[in-house]
């Protein structure tokens, strides 16, 4: 990012009255411009408290929308709105309503990585960084319906050492950090803690220290006392890391935990986006009231 592409961001950030909002996976440029990075409850909670007339939302669309549908008065951009989430588009309202009439009465869970659609189906979200906690908010007796990451929701559930019905979506980023490679690195690197994110597979959650959100793996970073830390989730995270932590070392478990959709979104973007106030995130208001229900339950807790 040049100077100038800065500068102008600034200029046009203050004229909107906006507030540029990153998730930790973006590109360090675009987390450098931003006002705030963070993970998806971070983003989601600041998105719902911003006096900023306009949320430009960096990272891919589900963020966006529901930075939208907590803001139905105000002006959500998508700067690449072609920046989607694969795993969020493993299910559509069409199947979520059939997996419900399989198991009548159930309460009905989505990771906030849905649609706004399969939100407006569902009861309450959770994020990574919540889950466990608006979990233990739902009655034992209850039979739970968990959507859509089936590695989110077993790791979860075995915390809560309770059984979800689980789809069986999954992360395709995620899914690329192997066993083998957390081994290799565990044995290049003896001692260092592991972080992984609960989007991995439950094999690698199991050879981990932490199974964390990637805000959650912020806060374990600025508070070991670990000089050498091992990160077993999206590359783009060791960014902020580094740049908060400049006396530790993070060592990424494989470089090949990029999410292409993550990466869409460069600076130039983010000034395009401002400059032209686009892409404007908009959803239908049946749809995002009854999405609304949930994320606010979640938002609650
Ligand atoms: P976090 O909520 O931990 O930031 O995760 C979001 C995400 O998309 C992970 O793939
Ligand atoms: Fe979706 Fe995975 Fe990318 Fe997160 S890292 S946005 S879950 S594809």
């Amino acid at each position: 990012m040049n100077g100038n592409t800065a500068a102008e961001t600034i200029r046009l950030k203050k004229e909107r009255n906006a507030v540029i909002l990153a998730h930790n996976y973006t590109r360090g440029e675009v987390q450098d411009l931003a006002d705030f990075t963070g993970d998806s409850l971070e983003l989601a909670r600041l998105a719902a408290r911003t006096e900023a007339q306009t949320i430009v939302f960096c990272g891919v669309w589900f963020m966006a929308e529901t930075a939208a549908i907590l803001n139905p008065g105000k002006t959500v951009l998508a700067p690449v709105p072609s920046a989607g989430c694969p795993m969020a588009d493993m299910i559509d309202a069409a199947r979520l309503k059939a997996f419900k009439a399989e198991h009548p009465g159930a309460t009905t869970v989505c990771y906030v990585n849905s649609t706004a659609e399969v939100k407006a189906e569902c009861d309450i979200c959770v994020t990574s960084g919540n889950a466990e906690k608006v979990m233990a908010t739902i009655p034992r007796d209850r039979e739970i319906i968990f959507v859509p990451d089936r590695h989110l929701g077993s790791h979860v559930s075995s915390l809560e050492g309770r059984k979800y019905h689980l789809w069986p979506g999954y992360c395709p980023t995620h899914a690329r950090l192997t066993e083998k490679a957390v081994l290799d690195a565990k044995a290049a690197h003896p001692g260092a803690p592991l972080l992984v994110h609960p989007e991995c597979a439950g094999g690698v959650r199991a050879l981990a220290d932490e199974c964390l959100s990637t805000g959650g793996m912020c806060r374990y970073a600025r508070e070991s006392a670990a000089k050498t830390i091992l990160v077993g989730t999206e590359t783009g995270i060791l960014h902020r890391l580094r740049s908060e932590n400049p006396d530790k070392t993070f060592i990424p478990v494989s470089e090949a935990l990029v999410c292409p959709n993550m990466k869409k979104t460069t600076a130039q973007d983010v000034l395009e986006s401002l400059a032209e106030m686009k892409t404007r995130v908009e959803i239908d208001e049946r749809t995002a009231a009854r999405a609304r229900r949930a994320i606010e339950a979640m938002l609650a807790v």
